[in-house]
């Protein structure tokens, strides 16, 4: 067997020394003398555990309570109510991962080690915030120090927690099946593709930023993001692409090293069309395209039922994309970052989640109020949720979503940069766009679905109701192949049968996903896409019925979609 670590280390071209400036020359006693605990090995949280009964006392107390209030939350909240939140693994439990796109067992062990007890997580005071900065805009001290950090990280023996090695494991153990479910059975824990997407991810940088910082002695270092929302930080920002820095990564996909990046995944070569549906897809997934919390944040996802309910928008749309957009087509599994098991060894890859957190923040804070009822989950299966983690001290950490909703209690807050996506409504499209059509031109939706996606096709569906109307377009049960890359694309009354240009009323948005284990090697979900902006763009509120045009971004089987229609938004009176 391979040894685990020969991709680890830092290449030996890496020539980073210690800087000659007093706050980054003193050697931290943190990094020779990692805090190994020999207390009795872990025991975690399991059914008998007193902190986590009390969890679950605690949380019937509120249901009570809530009662009411509760039942109207799962009005417009799929999925049961009447479960647990998904509980933190059991690390002595973790077990082998998996390829998933073999389904082989991976030649590696992504299970952390088990040094000692747990403690519940306290946000800890602190005196400034960490402010994060656009990777592309990074001044060079900032970038010495951000390398510097990850070179210590590199340094530190193997087993220590905080290892570099040991920090992509996190995301390898939590996404590639390493972990069961606490006391059901075999039913895996699953961080991706349910409303655990930003929460997890917020946590695991959290501490992945502590600890870089505290390999530095500077308590106010800050990962940086990729800004590749913004026209000007669409490509990987250059500070990753010098071979000898510590944040250098060999595994990226050497077309797209300068390449202006692909939210879309339309194929596009041309730069200025492909700035143009980048911002498309961001006002879409952010802006107009969620008609309540879950359409952005994910689906629910609750102790005891199957992984991947289903992603949210920004999920499913950027943040995929760009995954595959790095990620190295030379290798077999897309490695680094294509593939789940292996995207935390590129360091791009925590900077690309930044931006994704941030736009969890953007999202709450910046959107208009008047697009979706709450951005706020309430419910206490997700609030509840816990994750374990190593901190910077190397003590191991049980942390709750309920800690995580606000950035600058965890003591870090963002650059502003503007953000020309926010109003990035396609101009109206008229006549132009519109469809000259009889209606028996096109097959009605009945003789389409269930549907086996392998190429473009182009349908009817009737309107749910007629004149200015508030609706989604739903579809239902698509079932993937988890092992594979799979995309897709909504137009609605589009004439192009593989559109390159996004920048147009009829893009109504999107479902991919990145290869990851699942218990079935299938899941089904269901995604809905808000209409109401483009009837409005279009003109074709009058009209009966909309043509749908769905277009397959890979290639190959492995997705069937059960079902079509549009209803009428639940959420508005
Ligand atoms: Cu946990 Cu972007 O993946």
């Amino acid at each position: 067997m391979a040894s685990l670590y020969l991709h680890c280390t830092a290449p030996p071209s890496s020539k980073l020394r210690p800087s000659p400036q007093p706050l980054l020359s003193k050697p931290s006693p943190f990094i020779s003398h990692a805090r190994r605990s020999h207390r009795h090995p872990l025991r975690a949280s399991s059914q008998s555990d007193s902190d986590s009964s009390k969890g679950r006392l605690d949380r019937r107390n509120v249901l009570l309570g809530l009662g009411g209030l509760y039942g109207a939350t799962n009005l417009i909240s799929p999925g049961s109510a009447s479960a647990n939140p998904v509980q933190a693994p059991e690390l002595d439990k973790c077990g082998a991962a998996t390829n998933l796109n073999n389904q082989q067992i991976l030649d590696v062990n992504c299970c952390p080690p088990v040094t000692g007890d747990i403690i519940d997580y306290k946000l800890p005071t602190f005196y400034k915030l960490r402010t994060r900065q656009s990777a592309h805009r990074l001044n060079p001290t900032d970038v010495f120090k951000y390398n510097l950090a990850i070179q210590r990280m590199k340094e530190l023996p193997e087993d220590d927690p905080r290892s570099f090695m040991q920090q992509a494991f996190i995301h390898c153990a939590y996404c590639n099946g390493a972990y069961n479910q606490p006391g059901q059975g075999d039913l895996d824990i699953q961080v991706h593709n349910s409303w655990l997407f930003f929460p997890f991810h917020r946590w695991y940088l959290y501490f992945y930023e502590r600890i870089l910082g505290k390999l530095i002695d500077d308590p106010t270092f800050a990962l940086p993001f990729w800004n590749w929302d913004n026209p000007k930080g669409m490509t990987i920002p250059p500070i990753f692409l010098d071979p000898k820095a510590a944040i250098y990564d060999a595994k990226r996909n050497p077309d797209n090293l300068k390449a202006v990046v692909d939210l879309g995944r339309t194929g596009s070569k041309d730069p200025m069309q492909l700035v143009t549906n980048n911002l498309t897809v961001m006002y879409t997934e952010m802006v107009r395209g969620n008609a309540d919390v879950y359409d952005f944040m994910g689906q629910p996802y609750r102790e005891g039922t199957p992984v991947n309910p289903g992603p949210g928008s920004s999920e499913r749309g950027s943040h995929t994309s760009l995954h595959i957009f790095v990620g190295d087509p030379r290798e077999p599994s897309g490695e680094d970052m294509g593939n789940f098991y292996s995207a935390g060894r590129d360091p791009l890859f925590y900077c690309h989640h930044a931006n994704v957190d941030r736009m969890w923040t953007l999202w709450k804070d910046v959107l208009p109020k008047d697009k979706v009822p709450t951005k706020d989950i309430t419910d206490p299966d997700y609030l509840n949720a816990s994750f374990l983690f190593y901190d910077e001290n190397a003590q191991l950490v049980r942390v709750y979503v309920r800690d995580c909703l606000d950035t600058r209690k965890m003591g870090y807050d963002l650059q502003r940069i503007d953000l020309p996506w926010l109003d990035y409504r396609p101009p109206i499209q008229t006549a132009l766009a519109r469809i000259k059509r009889t209606t028996s031109f096109f097959p009605k939706v009945f003789s389409v679905f269930p549907l086996n996606l392998t190429k473009v096709v182009r349908f009817e569906v009737q309107k749910a109701k007629k004149g200015k109307a508030d609706e989604l377009l739903v579809l239902e049960d698509i079932t993937v192949d988890t092992t594979k890359f799979l995309k897709f694309d909504v137009f609605v009354n589009d004439e192009d049968d593989n559109p390159l240009e996004l920048d147009k009323a009829a893009y109504a948005g999107t479902y991919a996903q990145v290869p990851h284990k699942a218990p079935k090697k299938t899941s089904t979900t269901s995604i809905r896409l808000r209409l109401t902006d483009l009837y409005e763009d279009m003109d074709i509120g009058d009209d009966d019925s909309i043509v749908v045009t769905i277009v397959p971004r890979h290639s190959g089987p492995g997705v069937t979609i059960g079902g079509i229609k549009i209803i009428e938004n639940p959420n508005k009176a």
